[in-house]
């Protein structure tokens, strides 16, 4: 596959971020926070969800971002929930999409109106455990290591090119739920540095590797 180039050099005007949540909006905060640093070099110019009254979308009221909300619910099927999110979104004119906690795929409309600049942050080392349930399927597997991954998104659950991974270890007597917040605070930092440095530095795909600056 060709390599591809993206991002610029024009360090002095912050590149722009929408991104998309669906429940607590942890890492949203945490980019949020990381923006509010003129050297950061983003800013996040809107939050889209997928269902209303989450704590993602008050933490963008908060700061003072527009917000919307697009449920698939309200429309005829899910090819037209894809082409108003893709419109959405894209008015914005984001330089990068983030999706932090996004329980939707999007579609093919939406994957072309992004190429290479659609990502997402999911809670395992992938390949191993995509899906909804990352942190429970480590542990019944009785994996040592866990950690977060950050992807660019393809059409595939998961299954896109990766970006940066972060492991953390998995303790003998952890549960689903001390793990799930083990992993998201790794998983936290490693989407600033990350979304900083791809911001900052641009970014290449070359098939399925992907290298920062
Ligand atoms: C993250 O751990 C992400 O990997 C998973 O959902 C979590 C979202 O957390 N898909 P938050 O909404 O950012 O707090």
């Amino acid at each position: 596959m060709t390599s591809r180039n993206y991002g610029s050099s024009s360090a002095a005007v912050p590149k722009k971020l929408v991104v998309l949540v669906s429940g607590s909006g942890s890492n949203l905060q945490a980019l949020l926070d990381a923006c509010r640093e003129p050297e950061y070099g983003a800013a996040v110019v809107a939050v889209g969800a997928d269902r209303d009254g989450t704590l993602g979308l008050e933490r963008a009221a908060a700061a003072g971002v527009p917000t919307f909300v697009r449920k698939v619910r309200d429309y005829s099927d899910r090819e037209q929930w894809d082409a108003d999110l893709t419109e959405t979104v894209a008015s914005f004119e984001p330089d990068l999409v983030v999706s932090a906690g996004f329980l939707k795929l999007c579609g093919p409309r939406f994957l072309s109106a992004f190429p290479g600049r659609y990502i997402n942050t999911h809670n395992s080392l992938l390949p191993a455990f995509p899906g909804m349930n990352g942190p429970g399927e480590a542990l019944a597997a009785g994996v040592k290591l866990a950690g977060a991954t950050l992807f660019i998104c393809d059409s595939g659950v998961d299954t896109g090119p990766i970006i940066a991974q972060t492991a953390v270890p998995v303790e003998d007597d952890d549960t689903v739920d001390t793990l799930t917040e083990r992993i998201k605070e790794a998983e936290r930092g490693q989407l600033v540095t990350a979304v900083g440095r791809m911001v900052r530095d641009g970014w290449a795909v070359d098939g399925r590797r992907v290298r920062l600056g």
